[in-house]
C-alpha cells in the first residue's frame, strides 16, 4: 500500500467547504503510516492472534499472577519480563500489550507506557528524566496540573522549571541552560490553544543541548492528527482518558517512546508501580477503532461552529488552530493533519457572576464538565485573572470571559442553536 494517494473523496468532500483548512495536507498525511492508511492502521493495530485468540478484540486477560509451568519457563519469563512476555501483573497482560503495540504502530515509537490516568503519564515521563539540580524548561501553556507537579513536587526534589513563550520558536536556545534535562510542549496550549512551531523549537535544543530529552503532551491531536516522533520529538504522552477511550467513561495515560528513551521511561514507570487495569487498557484498544471517524466529525462540526463564531457580533475572538488568525494556526496548517474538537472563543465582555450563571445554567446540549474527548459537547467560562494565574511569566492580551468547548458529535445545528440561544442570555 506504500505511497498510495487515496482518500474517500465523500470524507474529504466535509473539509472542502471551510475555506481555512488544507484539505491537501488532510488527504496526503493520512497516507503510510506503517504502510497502511490510517483509518486501516486503527482498524488493526494490535489485533494480531496472539491477543485476539481467534475472536475480533483482543481477549481481556485480568491478572496479577502469571502461572509458570516450569522453572525454565520462569527463568524465560524473567529474561523477557520488559519485552512483552507474560511475567508479572504489573509488567502487564496480553491486553495490555495489545493496546502497547497499537500505539507504537500508530505513533511510530519503540515503546508505549500505560499509565492509570494523563496526568502520572506527565509526571512520570518527566521524573524519569530529572535528577537534584536539573531543570525542566515548560510551555507557560502547559495543562496546569502539569505546571503544578513541577512547582509542587519537582521543586521539593530541588529539579527547578523555566517556563517558555508558546509562540517562541527558535528563540527557545536562548532559555536552555547547561542542567536543562527536559523540554516539556504542549500544542496547542491548553484553553487558549496556541499551536508551538516544533521544527524550529525541536532543532533549537538539538543544537544547543542534545542531550535534553524533548517530550510534548499530543492529547489534543490523539497522538495521530500530529505525528510528535516523526518530529524528533522524543516521547509523545496522552491523555488517552480523552480521544482514545472517546466516550468519557474511563482513565489512561499513555506514553509512546523512542529507541533512545524507552528502557529508561518503561523502568521508571515500572519501579513507580505504574500501571492500568487490563479492562480499561481493553476499552483503550476499542476507541482506536473509531478514532478516524470521530476526528473527522469532530473536525468538520468544531471548524463550522469555529467560523460560526468568528462572525459573531459579541465574540472578541476566537481559538481554534484550524481557523486562519489563531496563534500559531501557520504551524497547524503545517504540521497537522487535522483538527480535534476542543477550542476557545473570548467574548467582548466580561461577563458578571450573575451573568455567568445565566449563560451557563441553561445549556441544552453543552455540559459542564472539566475532561474532554468524548463524544460529547461540553462548555466552562473563564476569567481572564484566571487564565493568566496559569501563565507563568507570561501576559495574558484580553479583558472578556473566555470559554472553552469541546464540540461533540450531535448534529452541528443543533449544536449552533444552542449556542445562539446562549448568545441572547448575555446581550
Ligand atoms: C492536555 C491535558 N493533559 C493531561 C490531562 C490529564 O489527564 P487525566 O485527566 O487523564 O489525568 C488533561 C486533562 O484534562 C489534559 O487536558
Amino acid at each position: 500500500m506504500k505511497n498510495i494517494l487515496l482518500y474517500p473523496l465523500t470524507t474529504s468532500a466535509a473539509f472542502i467547504s471551510h475555506g481555512s483548512l488544507d484539505v491537501q495536507t488532510y488527504k496526503n498525511r493520512q497516507i503510510n503510516m506503517a504502510d497502511k492508511h490510517l483509518d486501516t492502521a486503527l482498524v488493526t493495530a494490535g489485533r494480531s492472534k496472539k491477543y485476539t485468540l481467534g475472536a475480533v478484540n483482543s481477549v481481556i486477560q485480568r491478572a496479577s499472577s502469571l502461572v509458570f509451568d516450569t522453572v525454565d519457563a520462569k527463568k524465560q519469563a524473567t529474561r523477557n519480563r520488559a519485552k512483552g512476555e507474560l511475567f508479572y501483573g504489573r509488567r502487564g497482560t496480553l491486553t495490555h500489550f495489545s493496546l502497547q503495540e497499537a500505539m507504537c504502530e500508530l505513533e511510530g515509537g519503540a515503546g508505549c507506557a500505560l499509565f492509570p490516568c494523563g496526568a502520572a503519564a506527565v509526571a512520570n515521563a518527566i521524573l524519569a528524566f530529572v535528577e537534584q539540580g536539573d531543570e525542566v524548561l515548560m510551555t507557560n501553556t502547559a495543562y496546569e496540573p502539569s505546571q503544578d507537579f513541577c512547582t509542587k513536587m519537582l521543586a521539593r526534589l530541588g529539579v527547578s522549571t523555566c517556563w517558555f513563550d508558546p509562540l517562541i520558536g527558535a528563540d527557545i536556545a536562548q532559555l536552555v541552560k547547561p542542567n536543562t534535562k527536559v523540554v516539556f510542549l504542549e500544542s496547542p496550549g491548553s484553553i487558549t490553544m496556541e499551536v508551538h512551531d516544533v521544527p524550529a523549537i525541536v532543532q533549537a535544543v538539538r543544537r544547543v543541548a542534545p542531550e535534553a530529552i524533548i517530550m510534548i503532551d499530543n492529547t489534543w491531536a490523539a497522538g495521530i492528527l500530529f505525528k510528535a516522533l516523526e518530529f524528533d520529538i522524543d516521547i509523545s504522552i496522552q491523555a488517552a482518558t480523552k480521544y482514545l477511550i472517546g466516550h468519557s467513561d474511563g482513565m489512561i495515560g499513555t506514553a509512546v517512546a523512542n529507541a533512545r528513551c524507552w528502557d529508561r521511561l518503561r523502568e521508571n514507570a515500572y519501579l513507580m508501580g505504574q500501571m492500568v487495569d487490563a479492562d480499561t487498557a481493553y476499552m483503550t484498544s476499542r476507541g482506536l477503532r473509531t478514532l478516524g471517524l470521530r476526528l473527522r466529525q469532530h473536525h468538520e462540526s468544531s471548524l463550522k461552529i469555529a467560523e460560526w463564531l468568528s462572525k459573531h457580533p459579541q465574540v472578541e475572538r476566537v481559538n481554534h488552530p484550524a481557523l486562519a488568525g489563531s496563534k500559531g494556526h501557520e504551524y497547524w496548517k503545517r504540521d497537522f493533519t487535522g483538527s480535534s474538537g476542543l477550542f476557545s472563543f473570548v467574548l467582548k465582555k466580561r461577563l458578571t457572576d450573575a451573568e455567568l450563571s445565566t449563560y451557563l445554567d441553561p445549556f441544552e446540549l453543552f455540559s459542564m464538565a472539566f475532561s474532554w474527548g468524548g463524544y460529547e459537547s461540553l462548555i466552562l467560562a473563564n476569567q481572564p485573572e484566571q487564565i493568566a494565574h496559569m501563565r507563568p511569566g507570561g501576559e495574558i492580551d484580553f479583558s472578556g470571559t473566555l470559554v472553552r468547548v469541546h464540540i461533540g458529535l450531535e448534529n452541528v445545528d443543533d449544536l449552533i442553536a444552542d449556542l445562539a440561544a446562549g448568545f441572547s442570555r448575555i446581550v
